[in-house]
C-alpha cells in the first residue's frame, strides 16, 4: 500500500447515530481575560457593545454556530457565588479570584452571562458551586433561574430585568470534585451528588440535565464509582443525565511525556507529533470509559460530558503566568478536528463536549487585543465542521496508515462524514502529516445521482508555526476548496501536509 495515497468511502445513504450540536460547545471561566476585556467591556466602552458585551465577539461566536457556553468554571465555579453577581453593578462585591489570582468585580454575573448566550444563540451550560456553596445555595440559583414569576426568587429576578424564567437546562453539579472542586474521593462525591441533585428543581418545561463531576483523564475508578452509585440511586433513579470528562492534551497523563512545557508556536515535527499523539489517546479514553458506562447504562441513557478539553501550553512569552494566554497555529486546528472527529465516531455515549477556552484563554477560538480581535485556526476547524450540529453521522471507511511517536500512535488521515436534515453531505478530513503531502480517493455510495461537490473549505498555514495577529488576521484563515476532481462519485486530491478540508454534496 501507498501511504501517500489513501482510500476512503462514505456510505451516504446509510442510518447513523445523530452527531448533537452540543459537541461543539464552549467554555468561559472567570479566568484571565476571558470573561473580563474577552467579553465584558461595560457598557461605556468606546469598543461596540450591547449591554457591555463584546460585538465584534458575538458576531464571530454566531458566525460559528456555537450551540452552548459553560460558565462561570471550571475551578471558579466551585468558588463562585451567584448571588454576588446579581443586582444593581454598582452594589456588587469587588472581591478576591483566589482560584486564578485576580480581582473580581461581580459585574459579569448571571443576567450578563444569560444575555451573551440570547446574543450568541447558544444554550447556557451552568456549573454549580458544590465545593465551597451549599445545597440552599445551588437550589435556590436554579429556583431564580427558572421559576416562574409568583416566589420571592423568582420575583427577585423579575425586579432584575428578567420577569420570563431563563429556561436553563444543562447543570454541572460541581467541578472536579477530585481536585480543585474540593479534593474528594469518589464515594464521597457521588454522595454529595446524589444530595445536591435531589433538590435541584425541574420548573415549568425546563427538565434539569444534571452532569455529575466524572474523571480526570484515564481515572476509570472514579467513572466506575460515579456510575455504580448515580445511575440508579433508589430513591431518585434519573438524578444523573450526563458524566464529564477532563482531558486536556498537555502531556501530564498517559502516554506520560510531560509536554505543559511545550511552547505554543516555537515547535518542529517532534512536538507537532506529539501533539497528534495526545488527541488521538482520546479515542482510547472515550472507548474505556464508554466500556464503563455501558456496564451500568446499557441504553446508554447517560451522555457522556467532556466538558474540558483542549491543547495546554506555556503561557505566551511577555504573558502573567495566571492569564493562559495561548497563540494558536495549524497544529491546535488539526487537533481541534482531530479531536471533533472522535467526539462523533463516539457519538452513541458522547452527548456534549466544551473546548477549553472560548476567548483568550488556552485552546479559544478568539484572541482580543485591545479594541482588536482575531479568530484562531480553531474557529476556522468550528465554522467548517457546523454542518455536522445534528446531522446522522455516516459510515467511513479508510485504509489510512497510523503514524507513530513515541507517545503514541494517530491516523495520518482523520475523516467524519454526516447528512444533514436537508440531506446535505459533509465529509470533514484532518491530515495529520507535518511533511508530507498526500492523496486522497474518497468515493461517496447513494448519493442522488445529480449530486455534486459543492462549498469545499480548506484550513492551510503558509508555514507550521503562522500565527493569526492584528496585523495579519488571515494568515491561517479557510479558503474555498476547488482543488480536487469529482466525477459524481469519486472525489481525488491532494492534501497538503497538515491541514483540515471540509467538502459538502448536495
Ligand atoms: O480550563 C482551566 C482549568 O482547567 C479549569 O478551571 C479546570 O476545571 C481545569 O483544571
Amino acid at each position: 500500500m501507498n501511504p501517500d495515497h489513501i482510500v476512503l468511502a462514505v456510505a451516504a445513504d446509510q442510518p447513523g447515530p445523530k452527531i448533537s450540536r452540543h459537541i461543539f460547545g464552549q467554555f468561559a471561566e472567570h479566568l484571565g481575560k476571558c470573561v473580563y476585556e474577552g467579553i465584558w467591556i461595560g457598557e461605556d466602552s468606546p469598543i461596540p457593545n450591547v449591554r457591555g458585551i463584546r460585538s465584534d465577539v458575538v458576531a464571530a461566536l454566531r458566525a460559528i454556530k456555537v450551540p452552548n457556553l459553560r460558565w462561570p468554571g471550571g475551578c471558579f465555579a466551585d468558588a463562585y457565588h451567584w448571588r454576588n453577581g446579581i443586582g444593581p453593578r454598582a452594589h456588587r462585591p469587588l472581591m478576591r479570584n483566589d482560584t486564578w489570582g485576580l480581582i473580581e468585580t461581580n459585574a459579569f454575573g448571571t443576567h450578563e452571562f444569560l444575555d451573551l448566550c440570547a446574543q450568541v444563540g447558544c444554550e447556557p451550560v451552568i456549573c454549580g458551586n458544590l465545593g465551597s456553596g451549599t445545597v440552599q445555595e445551588m437550589r435556590d440559583w436554579v429556583e431564580y433561574l427558572n421559576a416562574p414569576v409568583g416566589t420571592v426568587l423568582a420575583n427577585e429576578r423579575a425586579a432584575n430585568g428578567h420577569p420570563a424564567p431563563y429556561g436553563v437546562r444543562f447543570w454541572g453539579v460541581g467541578n472536579e470534585s477530585w481536585g480543585c472542586g474540593g479534593v474528594m474521593r469518589p464515594e464521597y462525591y457521588a454522595d454529595e451528588f446524589r444530595r445536591y441533585s435531589n433538590f435541584l428543581g425541574n420548573y415549568e418545561k425546563t427538565r434539569l440535565y444534571r452532569v455529575a463531576t466524572g474523571p480526570a483523564v484515564d481515572n476509570y475508578a472514579w467513572t466506575e464509582v460515579i456510575m455504580r452509585e448515580c445511575t440508579n440511586p433508589p430513591y431518585n433513579g434519573a438524578v444523573m443525565d450526563g458524566l464529564s470528562l477532563h482531558y486536556y492534551m498537555n502531556g501530564l497523563t498517559p502516554p506520560g511525556k510531560v509536554a505543559r512545557s511545550m511552547p505554543t508556536t516555537d515547535f518542529g515535527a517532534d512536538d507537532w507529533n506529539r501533539v497528534m499523539a495526545h488527541g488521538w489517546f482520546l479515542d482510547e479514553l472515550l472507548t474505556k470509559h464508554s466500556a464503563i458506562m455501558d456496564r451500568h447504562d446499557p441504553d446508554h441513557r447517560i451522555g457522556l460530558v467532556v466538558d474540558e478539553w483542549g491543547a495546554w501550553y506555556l503561557n505566551d512569552s511577555g504573558r502573567p503566568a495566571n492569564e493562559y494566554f495561548q497563540q494558536q497555529t495549524i497544529r491546535d486546528a488539526v487537533l481541534a478536528a482531530l479531536t471533533l472527529n472522535l467526539f462523533i465516531a463516539h457519538a452513541e455515549r458522547v452527548s456534549m463536549a466544551n473546548v477549553a477556552q472560548v476567548i483568550n484563554v488556552l485552546h479559544s477560538m478568539i484572541l482580543t487585543y485591545g479594541e482588536k480581535m482575531v479568530c484562531t485556526p480553531s474557529w476556522h476547524v468550528f465554522g467548517m465542521y457546523a454542518p455536522h450540529q445534528d446531522a446522522a453521522r455516516l459510515p467511513v471507511t479508510s485504509n489510512a496508515p497510523l503514524l507513530h511517536h513515541e507517545d503514541g500512535s494517530y491516523p495520518r488521515v482523520s475523516a467524519t462524514a454526516s447528512r444533514a436534515a436537508d440531506g446535505a453531505i459533509t465529509v470533514t478530513l484532518a491530515h495529520t502529516d507535518p511533511a508530507q503531502p498526500v492523496t486522497i480517493e474518497l468515493t461517496l455510495t447513494g448519493l442522488p445521482s445529480e449530486a455534486s461537490a459543492k462549498e469545499g473549505k480548506i484550513l492551510v498555514a503558509p508555514k507550521l508555526t503562522a500565527i493569526n495577529t492584528p496585523d495579519a488576521p488571515n494568515q491561517v484563515a479557510a479558503k474555498p476548496w476547488t482543488d480536487f476532481s469529482f466525477d459524481g462519485t469519486t472525489l481525488i486530491a491532494t492534501l497538503p501536509p497538515g491541514c483540515v478540508a471540509a467538502a459538502t454534496f448536495r
